[in-house]
């Protein structure tokens, strides 16, 4: 259910937290999207009133689907989707009655399968449903994001609407086919800035044991590590060349790659991804109980 350009869409957030903060931050500033939200907190709802008065908090989850939303995006914690989903059931079930047509569903609770909602909403295999994993570089304008779409159920122009939702917040958006690869998605980019968060304060840290002040040591580590990802994404070349254009013979880098080497550093970042999947499969299976 798309609308024509020159008419505003709704867009509303179930939870107005971190996330959907975010996503409201940058949508904003378009005039085609009218943005509403539900959130329990008075306090937080008085926080985004003040800060986009142009958005319209509510304090239930039926106000929000009564403003007849194109788009809901669910932006609640993993365990509270389930609640969540009972409470709407009804009056979705209802505006399909009424407009044959349930608007565009997007998750981006961590590890709810698209088949948890389908089984808390009770409205059939065919709905529009995706389901996200952002990262929290998304907090930024930085994220990065994998997305599922339920076979069959999403249309070319929901997928490219939820592309143009997610481009104010992710520089990266990538759809997976499977809704299994979701987990490898958390274990890249979804726990990812952590992985790097851990490098770079040891990297820090050995800068100052060194003996760089904490101040140089960090801002050198940061844009080191920021000119390095820009540097790969912006060169043809793949990541085994580049490190090996910046590694002279017995010079400094590559005394220093051998001592990672050494330290078996692919293994460490392989197991650490696939604990990460791991995790991430059995969280799906505990929140996904009934
Ligand atoms: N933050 C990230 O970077 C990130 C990354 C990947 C995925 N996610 C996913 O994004 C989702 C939201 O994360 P977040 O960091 O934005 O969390 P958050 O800041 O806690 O936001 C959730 C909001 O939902 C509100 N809420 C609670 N119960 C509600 C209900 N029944 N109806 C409507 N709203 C309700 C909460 O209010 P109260 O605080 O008053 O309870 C809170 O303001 C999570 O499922 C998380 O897995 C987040």
């Amino acid at each position: 259910m798309l609308v024509k350009e020159s008419q505003s869409l709704t867009v509303a957030f179930i939870g107005g937290g971190n996330m959907a903060e975010a996503i409201i931050g940058g949508l904003c500033q378009d005039a085609q999207y009218r943005l509403v939200f539900s959130e329990p907190s008075i306090d937080r709802r008085s926080y985004m009133k003040e800060k986009y008065p142009s958005v319209d908090g509510y304090g239930s989850n039926d106000q929000v689907l009564q403003q007849q939303p194109h788009v809901v995006i669910f932006a609640v914690k993993p365990q509270i989707m389930k609640t969540v989903m009972l409470d709407l059931q009804p009056m979705l079930q209802q505006h399909q009655q009424l407009h044959g047509a349930i608007p565009l569903l997007i998750s981006i609770a961590a590890g709810i399968s698209t088949t948890s909602i389908q089984r808390w909403l009770q409205l059939g295999n065919a709905l529009p449903l995706i389901r996200l994993m952002p990262n929290t570089p998304a907090l930024i304008g930085e994220g990065a994001v994998g997305c599922f779409a339920v076979p069959n159920a999403v249309s070319a122009d929901q997928r490219q609407l939820t592309e143009s939702l997610l481009g104010v917040v992710c520089k990266q958006i990538s759809w997976v086919d499977k809704e299994p690869l979701i987990d490898a998605v958390t274990a890249v980019s979804g726990s990812g800035p952590a992985y790097y968060f851990l490098v770079m304060e040891a990297m820090q840290n050995a800068g100052v044991e060194a003996g760089l002040s904490v101040e140089e040591a960090k801002a050198l580590t940061l844009q080191t590590c920021l000119g390095a990802a820009k540097m790969a994404m912006e060169s043809e070349d793949d990541l085994a060349t580049l490190r090996r254009k910046v590694t002279s013979p017995k010079g400094t880098t590559e005394a220093a790659l051998k001592v990672l080497e050494a330290g078996n550093i692919r293994q460490v970042m392989h197991d650490a991804v696939f604990a990460a999947d791991e995790r991430s499969r059995e969280l799906a299976e505990e929140f996904g109980k009934e």
